[in-house]
This record gives structure tokens, C-alpha cells and sequence, in this order.
């Protein structure tokens, strides 16, 4: 399924409440046949918030099933065909859920941002594997800023300072990031078959978090293929990569900020006044009442 570019030369769409959830009509059209997708007990499901490294993972995951076996993909099919953003409906051009439904491969690569309680009801009846990643709310932030700057199906993101001020009240498509964050790790606690990843320590050691992934998902990997994987997924190969970086895609405009714009943990120190950080340190005391859900949000 291709993007016409004609047909997506549309206003920048508005936030609205949608069960709770400020969301954008792209991520809603398709509620009803988005919530009975049938998902297959062997489908993946990559969740996230808008911005957590959602990219980065579902190529990892696409090199470890399908790098060796199928090396033309890598040249081929851009990575949002090979993993079907769910959520997304624009009629007559794209449908999420139609791709996944028509995904040709075994295990079906699949991902969303819903909120936990968004998520279609089946991921949980088959009992599917899902992996969460979650970034820092500080970059996150900067992330998403710079992404709805470029990105013509997101609501307009103003200035730096009135954006700032809507992520601490959670005034975000896709809700607020301590929420988001907050509900899929309590989720984790009653069901084993999610695997909470961090950002951060993907950059840290990718290699480290690969293994993670693969004992998580009961796979034994190569030497050969673990190295294919690594170097695939360095920032500098997926931004050069036409397959993996989103220059295919006419709804984003790279010009303004490229998606893969730095690839850095603690970017948020360059765009945060001292008093900025002050006030979301505050905010996030308030928030992040839990002590076992810990992020690095000062490296
Ligand atoms: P920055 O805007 O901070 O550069 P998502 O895929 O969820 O939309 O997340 C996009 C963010 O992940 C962007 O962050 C992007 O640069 C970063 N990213 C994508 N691929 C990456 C990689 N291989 N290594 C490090 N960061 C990556």
C-alpha cells in the first residue's frame, strides 16, 4: 500500500477528547475495526509513546526474524509496510489495519500507541507478546516537538514553551506520557508476555538489549546475524537507510526536521531552560509515585 501524496495535502488536524484521550482523527476513523482486529498468537505488538524508539525496535525485530531469510526486505519494503502501524487510518490511502490483516509473514510485526486500554482486545486473548519501549519524559518531549513541527497528520506544535507546557498537563495526542508510561508498566505486573524496554538502555549497550529481546521472544540468533542486526541499526545506517528513515513518506516534511533527527539520549539540555527543568522535575515527583518504575531522565 503506497501514500499518495495529494490526497494527504490536508489542514493539520485537532485535538479532541476520545475516551479520556486527547486524540487526532487519523487514530480514530477506524475504531470499531481496529478494536476487532484478530490478532494470531504468534503476532508481535511494539507499543509505545509517540517517540520512545518505536522505529529503532521494530528494525531490530524485523533483522532478527526476517535478516537472514530475507535480505531483499532490506531494500524493498519501507519498514512502515513491514510493520503496520495499527492505529493509523486515512481513507482511501492507508489503513493500518488492513496491512496487518495482509501481512504475508510469520510472525506478524505490528505496532501501536495506544494507551494500554486502547489496545484491541484480541493482543490480550491470544495471549501475544508485546514489547514496550519507553524514553525519558524529557526527551520524549523534545522529540515529539520536533516531530509534530514536520509531521502534517499531527496537531500543530507552537512555540517550544506552550508545547512544554501541554506535555506537563498531558494535553499530547495520544494522552499524557505519565499515564502512557505509567499504565503499560502496571499492566506488566499481571501479564508476563510483556517485555518494558527503555530507550536509554538501548543506547546504552544495543547489543545488551538485543539479547534481552531474544530471550524474551525464545530466539537464538547467530553470531553473523547478531552482528548484521547491530550495524543495521546504527543511527547513522537506519537515518542513511531509504527503507527505515521515512524520506518514502510525503505526509512529513524532512526539510523542517529529519525523523531521524539525533538518535541522543539527553537532548533535552538543549532545549530546556533551567526553569523548564525545574518545573517538570517538580510535575514529575508528583506523578511518578512509583518507585519500581525508575527512568534515567538526568543522563
Ligand atoms: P530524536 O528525535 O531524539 O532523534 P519513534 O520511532 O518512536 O518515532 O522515535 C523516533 C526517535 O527515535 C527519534 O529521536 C529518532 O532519531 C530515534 N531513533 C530512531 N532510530 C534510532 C537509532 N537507530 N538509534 C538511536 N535513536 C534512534
Amino acid at each position: 500500500m503506497s501514500v499518495d501524496p495529494e490526497k494527504l495535502n490536508v489542514p493539520r488536524p485537532e485535538l479532541f477528547d476520545f475516551h479520556g484521550v486527547p486524540m487526532v482523527h487519523y487514530f480514530t476513523d477506524n475504531w470499531e475495526n481496529v478494536q476487532n482486529f484478530e490478532a494470531r498468537p504468534d503476532d508481535i505488538l511494539i507499543a509505545t509513546y509517540p517517540k520512545a524508539g518505536t522505529t529503532w525496535v521494530s528494525y531490530i525485530l524485523d533483522l532478527l526474524y526476517f535478516g537472514q531469510t530475507s535480505p531483499e526486505r532490506q531494500t524493498s519494503i519501507p519498514i512502515y509496510e513491514r510493520v503496520p502501524f495499527l492505529d493509523l487510518f486515512v481513507p482511501d490511502v492507508f489503513s493500518g489495519k488492513d496491512l496487518a490483516d495482509n501481512l504475508p509473514t510469520t510472525p506478524r510485526l505490528i505496532k501501536t500507541h495506544f494507551p494500554v486500554q486502547f489496545v484491541p482486545k484480541s493482543f490480550w486473548e491470544q495471549n501475544c507478546r508485546i514489547i514496550y519501549v519507553a524514553r525519558n519524559g524529557k526527551d520524549n518531549m523534545v522529540s515529539f516537538f520536533h516531530f509534530d513541527t514536520m509531521n502534517s497528520i499531527e496537531p500543530e506544535a507552537g512555540s517550544w514553551s506552550s508545547y512544554f507546557q501541554r506535555f506537563l498537563k498531558g494535553n499530547m495526542l495520544y494522552g499524557s506520557w505519565y499515564d502512557h508510561v505509567n499504565g503499560w508498566w502496571k499492566k506488566k505486573q499481571t501479564y508476563p508476555k510483556l517485555h518494558y524496554m527503555f530507550y536509554e538502555d538501548l543506547s546504552e549497550d544495543t547489543g545488551r538489549e538485543i539479547d534481552k529481546l531474544c530471550s524474551f521472544l525464545g530466539l537464538s540468533i547467530s553470531p553473523e546475524l547478531k552482528k548484521k542486526v547491530l550495524s543495521g541499526v546504527q543511527f547513522d545506517n537506519m537515518k542513511k537507510n531509504q527503507m527505515a528513515n521515512y524520506s518514502t513518506l510525503s505526509v512529513m516534511d524532512m526539510k523542517i526536521s529529519p525523523f531521524m533527527r539525533k538518535g541522543k539520549v539527553g537532548d533535552w539540555k538543549n532545549h530546556f531552560t533551567v526553569a523548564q527543568n525545574e518545573a517538570f522535575d517538580e510535575d514529575y515527583k508528583e506523578k511518578m509515585k512509583d518507585p519500581t518504575l525508575h527512568f534515567r531522565n538526568e543522563i
